[in-house]
């Protein structure tokens, strides 16, 4: 899509005697073309047994001062001849145009027991020191789950060196095993980030006898103890299942979390109805109620595995955009999250697709690591331009490393 702003501001000199021209800045049309598109980041080779990827998730590194969007990746894949399950860490260095295998990260709870599985990879960059973790440290968390299989074991482990080594840090919270009916305790899906001081970790949750499946968090100060669960979202209908929750901080200092919600009634075409609430902060989600997000020019409800990203580009209140698991396309509000719209992305669906603003912050980086549940996927790439004016380049996003202590490489 191709669409030219204009800002004419015949107002400005009006009224303002002997004024000189304000100066504005010009913003440059938005491009109508993709600098790459569905780039290769993992095609699993043909010996492998099991040629099937999935949840990919990536991360911009600058706290540490590095160089021009240094991306890290991760996903979920399954290497033949390992006694033990490893989660890859790619890294890019031209903005996720090509990829490179960089470490792979062993989980605590696998290891143990000798093999199992890591599902669900959520990757975060520390902006601050959480215990002795300085500001550039790289998280990794995921839901370990032993050969077993007897639970399920959302871990966070450390980098220190821009995701090049790893450590076990600690296990957010330990529940019975896989299962995805209502009844059977077990946790999935975290997302990792930090607040002041302290990490959170967000994930779903079937251990609460109340509800089938709820959102919630948990925060550590020192990294090792967890708290207690808080809620973030429940339904009151026990069967409903809110789950696979992502977050954003918007420019108007709300946050937005878009999750889906299994079971939904009435909506045979949704049957994982994307849903989102807006709150004063991370931990304030479960104060607000859940809103169903529906397409104001389509009527469409996104279905499944969403995952959500805000930017100040498009217009005076940015981008909220939503990718789901239904729909090749995108949702996108201009208004924080009041009206949506669905638009074209460009790229193929796949199941929770994730999405990153780039640093110049009209660009998103597209991460499709494949379908769920499929025997042969790939793991892909590709930009997505923001409709609307570019916000002015600011320096929030590189320069956010000044002030950080470089850590030791
Ligand atoms: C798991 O085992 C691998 C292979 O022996 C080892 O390199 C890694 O440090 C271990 N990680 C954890 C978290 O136990
Ligand atoms: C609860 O949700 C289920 C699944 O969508 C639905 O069949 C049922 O009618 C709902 N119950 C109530 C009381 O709304
Ligand atoms: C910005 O958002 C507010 C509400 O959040 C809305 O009233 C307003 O129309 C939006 N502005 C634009 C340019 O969309
Ligand atoms: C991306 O490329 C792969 C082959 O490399 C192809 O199978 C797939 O359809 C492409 N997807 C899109 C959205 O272009």
């Amino acid at each position: 899509m191709h669409k030219l702003l204009s800002f004419i501001l015949p107002a400005i000199a009006v009224g303002i005697a002997n004024a000189s021209p304000v100066p504005t800045y010009q913003f440059p049309p938005a491009p109508n073309f993709q600098t790459f598109d569905n780039v290769t980041v993992f095609q699993p080779p043909a010996s492998w047994p099991s040629k099937s990827t999935s949840y990919g998730r990536t991360l911009i590194l600058n706290q540490n001062c590095e160089a021009d969007a240094v991306m890290l990746s991760t996903f979920t894949w399954r290497p033949p001849n390992t006694a033990l399950p490893y989660l890859p860490i790619m890294r890019s260095t031209d903005g996720g145009n090509t990829w490179n295998l960089w470490s792979t990260v062993y989980f605590h709870a696998t290891n143990q027991s000798g093999g199992g599985s890591i599902l669900q990879p959520s990757l975060y960059e520390l902006p601050q020191q959480v215990g002795p973790y300085p500001a550039g440290t790289v998280l990794l968390s995921g839901n370990a789950i032993p050969r077993s299989p007897a639970s399920t074991n959302i871990e966070v482990h450390a980098s220190l060196d821009a995701g090049k080594t790893w450590q076990y840090v600690s296990t957010v919270v330990t529940s019975g095993p896989p299962n995805t009916a209502n009844g059977a305790p077990c946790v999935w899906e975290p997302f990792v980030h930090s607040i002041r001081d302290q990490l959170i970790v967000h994930y779903s949750d079937q251990s609460d006898p109340l509800y089938g499946q709820k959102l919630a968090h948990r925060n550590s100060k020192d990294t090792i103890s967890w708290t207690s669960t808080r809620n973030d979202v429940t339904f009151s209908n026990y069967t409903l299942r809110p789950g696979m929750i992502t977050m954003a901080e918007m420019g108007n200092n709300k946050w937005i979390a878009t999750y889906e919600v299994g079971n939904f009634p009435a909506l045979p075409a949704s049957p994982y109805g994307v849903h989102y609430t807006i709150a004063d902060s991370p931990e304030d989600f479960g104060k607000n109620t859940p809103i169903l997000l529906k397409a104001k020019n389509t009527g469409t409800i996104p279905s499944a595995s969403p995952f959500v990203q805000w930017t100040p580009a498009g217009g005076d209140n940015g981008t909220v955009i939503v990718s789901d698991g239904s729909y090749a396309d995108l949702f996108l509000s201009t208004d924080y999250g009041i009206t949506w719209q669905q638009v074209p992305s460009g790229h193929g669906v796949g199941y929770t697709r994730s999405l990153r603003v780039m640093p110049d912050e009209s660009k998103v980086l597209v991460f499709n690591g494949g379908m769920y549940g499929m025997s042969s996927t790939i793991v892909t790439a590709g930009e997505y331009w923001v409709p609307g004016p570019y916000p002015k380049p600011s320096d929030n996003t590189i320069a956010a490393c000044n002030g950080h202590q470089k850590l030791q490489q």
